[in-house]
C-alpha cells in the first residue's frame, strides 16, 4: 500500500528518499516519486513501475536538496499513470498521501469554482489545492495544514513541502500511520519505521489528529493547535531487514523460517507440563474465566486464522465463537450478547477495515478488546486492551505464511490459557499444550517434503482453476491454500468443504479439473474419502496431501504423504504444505512472488 518517506537534513536527501522508498517496497505499489527544494525552486520526479525506475530517472535528472519528500502509490482514486503519482503539486507547494480522502469530491466541486484545475483523478491533488488555497488567503503551511487535517474526511496522512517556506516539512496523522525519524541535525517522517531504519534508530509515534512541524534542528508536534510532547521510541534493530540469504524469494525464507518463529511465539509462555503461563495480564485467569462468548473480526489470512480457531474454541472450550470478515461486521447491525469480548486479528496491525471494525466494536458493550498482531508499535496494539505478541518477526512477503502459523499459534495458546481458566487441572488441555510445544518440530518435518510438493505444482502450474476440498479444521485450510494460490501464481482458485461439492461445485468437475483434497487422520477421513470418489467418479484430476498413515483409494493424479497427524493442530501442519504448493507454482510461473500484481502488504484504505 502507499508509502511515505520525506527527510529535512544538512545533507542531500534524495539518495535517502530513495532507500526509504526501497524499505517500502514490500508493502505493493505501482508507482513512485519524490519532490526536492533546492533554493527557491522545488523539482519532482514521478515514475508508474517500481522504484528501480525512479531511481534510472534519478540518475538521468538528480534532484539536488536537502528538503524532500517521497512516495511510493497503490492506485485508488485514478489509474497508475504519472500524473496520478505523487508528489501532487499545487503552485508553490507539493504534497504526498496515504489513505483516501473521503470528501474530495466536495472540496473538487469547491476547488473548480475557485478557478482551481486539475490534472490528475487523485483526491490527493484536491488536498494539495485545498493547502495551496490556503495559503493565498493568509495561512502559514503548518497552519494550512492544521486547517486541512480537520476539512477532510476519511483515513489519511501526508506530508508536504513548499517553496514559500523551504525551511520544514509539515505532515499529519488521521487514520494513517505516521512516524517521525529523530537524527542528528536531520528529521524524517514515514509511514513505516522499515524506512527509517538507513538513516536512524530513534522515533516519534503520531497519535491520531496530530500535525508535525519537522525542522532540521527540531520537531514540535500539535493536537488541535495546542502543542504536545512525545515519547521518542528506540526502533528495535529486529525490525530491520535481514538479507533473503541464500533464498530467491522472500516468501520462500519466511516459509522456511516458520519452526523458529513458532518456537518464538511459543517461548516462556507454556511450561514444560503444557500449562499456559499468563498470556496477556497477571490477573487474566479471573476474567478469562467470565468470557461466554467470543467475537473474531479480521481480514484475509488473518480472517483464516479465526477460522480455524472458531473450531478450536468452540470444541474445546465449548463457547459460541463468531467469526467475521472487518469489512462485512463495520456495516451490519451486529448483536452483542452479555460477556461477550471482542477479538481483532491483524499481521500489520494498520489494516483499516480491521481498525475500524475495532472503533465500531468500542461502542457496544463488549466485556473485553482483545487483538493478536505482530508488529509492536502499530495502532491495533494501542487501540485493544490487551494484544498476543505474535513474534514473527518483519514479513516481507505480501502473501502471509509466518505471520498466519504464528497468529494460529498465538490462537490456541489463547484458547488453552481460556481453558485453564476454566478447569485449572485439566488433563486434556495439558496434553494439548504438550502439543503445541511440540509444533515446531512438527512444522520442520513437513518443510522436509519440499521436493514432493514441488511435483504437484508442476502439474497445477498448467491450469487455469483449482478446487481445494477439506472437511472440519481443514476447511479454512483450503481457504487458505486457495488465497495464497491465487494471490501470487494468479491462478483461480476457490475452497469448498468438501460435503458441500454435492450441493452445486461438482458441476465443475471434469477431466480438465484439478481438485486439491487435504486429508489429516482425523475422525472426518472417511467422510472426506466418500467426497474424493465423488470427484474421481466424474473423471476429476485429484491431487490429495494425505498424512503418512492415509492410504486413499481409486485413481489420483498426485499423492503427497505428510506428516499432518489428525490432531487439533493439523491445520498448521496442513497450511505450510499449501504455502509451499503456492510458492512454488507462482515461481515456476515466474511471477514477481514478493509482490504479486495489484496487492499490497498493509490495506490501509477502506
Ligand atoms: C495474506 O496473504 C494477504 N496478503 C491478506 O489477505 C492479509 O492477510 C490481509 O490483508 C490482512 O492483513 P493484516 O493481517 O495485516 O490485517
Amino acid at each position: 500500500m502507499c508509502g511515505i518517506v520525506a527527510a529535512i537534513a544538512e545533507r542531500e536527501v534524495s539518495r535517502i528518499l530513495l532507500e526509504g522508498l526501497k524499505a517500502l517496497e514490500y508493502r505493493g505499489y505501482d508507482s513512485a516519486g519524490m519532490a526536492v527544494i533546492q533554493g527557491q525552486a522545488i523539482d519532482s520526479l514521478r515514475e508508474v513501475g517500481k522504484v528501480q525506475r525512479l531511481e534510472q530517472a534519478l540518475e538521468a535528472h538528480p534532484l539536488p536538496g536537502r528538503l524532500g519528500i517521497a512516495h511510493t502509490r497503490w492506485a485508488t482514486h485514478g489509474k497508475p499513470e504519472t500524473r496520478n503519482a505523487h508528489p501532487q503539486a499545487s503552485g508553490h507547494l507539493m504534497l504526498v498521501h496515504n489513505g483516501v480522502i473521503e470528501n474530495h469530491q466536495h472540496w473538487r466541486e469547491h476547488l473548480l469554482e475557485q478557478g482551481y484545475q486539475f490534472s490528475s483523478d487523485t483526491d490527493t491533488e484536491v488536498a494539495a489545492h485545498l493547502l495551496h488555497q490556503r495559503m493565498a488567503s493568509g495561512d502559514e503551511l503548518l497552519s494550512a495544514m492544521q486547517w486541512l487535517a480537520g476539512a477532510l474526511e476519511g483515513a489519511f496522512a501526508l506530508a508536504a513541502i513548499s517553496t514559500k517556506e523551504p525551511e520544514h516539512i509539515v505532515a499529519c496523522r488521521k487514520g494513517a500511520p505516521l512516524v517521525i525519524g529523530v537524527g542528528i541535525g536531520e528529521h524524517f517522517v514515514a509511514s513505516d519505521p522499515m524506512a527509517l531504519l538507513p538513516v536512524t534508530r530513534q522515533c516519534i509515534y503520531l497519535e491520531e489528529g496530530d500535525v508535525a512541524d519537522l525542522q532540521r534542528e527540531s520537531v514540535s508536534i500539535y493536537q488541535q493547535g495546542q502543542a504536545v510532547k512525545r515519547p521518542v521510541h528506540r526502533l528495535d534493530t529486529e525490525s530491520g531487514r535481514a538479507s533473503k540469504g541464500a533464498y530467491r524469494h522472500w516468501m520462500l525464507k519466511e516459509i522456511h523460517e516458520q519452526p523458529a518463529v513458532l518456537a518464538e511465539c511459543l517461548e516462556g509462555r507454556l511450561d514444560s507440563q503444557g500449562r499456559v503461563l499468563p498470556l496477556l495480564a497477571h490477573d487474566e485467569s479471573a476474567w478469562l474465566q467470565s468470557i461466554e462468548n467470543l467475537h473474531i473480526v479480521a481480514c484475509g489470512t488473518s480472517y483464516h486464522a479465526a477460522l480455524v480457531a472458531r473450531y478450536w474454541m468452540e470444541e474445546w472450550l465449548q463457547i459460541p465463537v463468531h467469526v467475521e470478515i472487518a469489512s462485512e461486521y463495520l456495516y451490519r447491525r451486529v448483536v452483542v450478547p452479555d460477556k461477550t469480548a471482542f477479538l481483532c486479528i491483524s499481521q500489520s496491525g494498520e489494516t483499516l477495515d480491521t481498525l475500524n471494525a475495532l472503533r465500531k466494536a468500542r461502542k457496544k458493550a463488549y466485556q473485553h478488546y482483545l487483538g493478536i498482531c505482530n508488529v509492536a508499535r502499530s495502532t491495533l496494539v494501542r487501540e485493544v486492551d490487551h494484544c498476543l505478541m505474535t513474534r514473527a518477526g518483519p514479513e516481507i512477503g505480501v502473501a502471509s505464511t509466518k505471520a498466519y502459523t504464528t497468529q494460529l499459534t498465538a490462537l490456541a495458546l489463547l484458547m488453552l490459557a481460556m481453558g485453564q481458566a476454566r478447569d485449572e487441572n485439566s488433563e486434556n488441555l495439558q496434553q494439548a499444550g504438550k502439543q503445541l510445544l511440540r509444533l515446531p518440530s512438527d512444522v520442520e518435518a513437513v518443510l522436509a517434503h519440499a521436493d514432493a510438493i514441488r511435483q504437484i505444482a508442476e502439474a497445477l502450474m498448467q491450469k487455469t482453476n483449482v478446487i481445494f476440498l477439506g472437511r472440519g479444521y481443514q476447511y479454512p485450510v483450503a481457504m487458505e491454500g486457495a488465497l495464497k494460490l491465487k494471490e501470487i501464481s494468479y491462478i483461480h482458485a476457490e475452497a469448498y468443504p468438501a460435503g458441500e461439492l454435492k450441493h452445486g461445485p461438482l458441476a465443475l468437475v471434469n477431466e480438465e479439473l484439478p481438485v486439491v483434497a487435504v486429508a489429516p487422520n482425523d475422525r472426518l477421513l472417511q467422510k472426506l474419502q466418500a467426497n474424493m470418489k465423488e470427484v474421481q467418479a466424474r473423471g476429476g484430476q485429484l491431487y490429495v496431501f494425505a498424512d503418512e498413515a492415509v492410504q486413499p483409494e481409486g485413481q489420483l493424479r498426485g499423492l503427497v504423504h505428510l506428516p499432518l497427524g489428525g490432531d487439533w493442530l493439523s491445520p498448521v501442519r496442513a497450511s505450510v504444505a499449501l504455502q509451499l504448493l503456492a510458492y512454488d507454482v507462482a515461481a515456476m510461473l515466474g511471477h514477481d512472488v514478493d509482490q504479486p500484481r495489484n496487492l499490497a502488504k498493509s490495506v490501509t484504505v477502506e
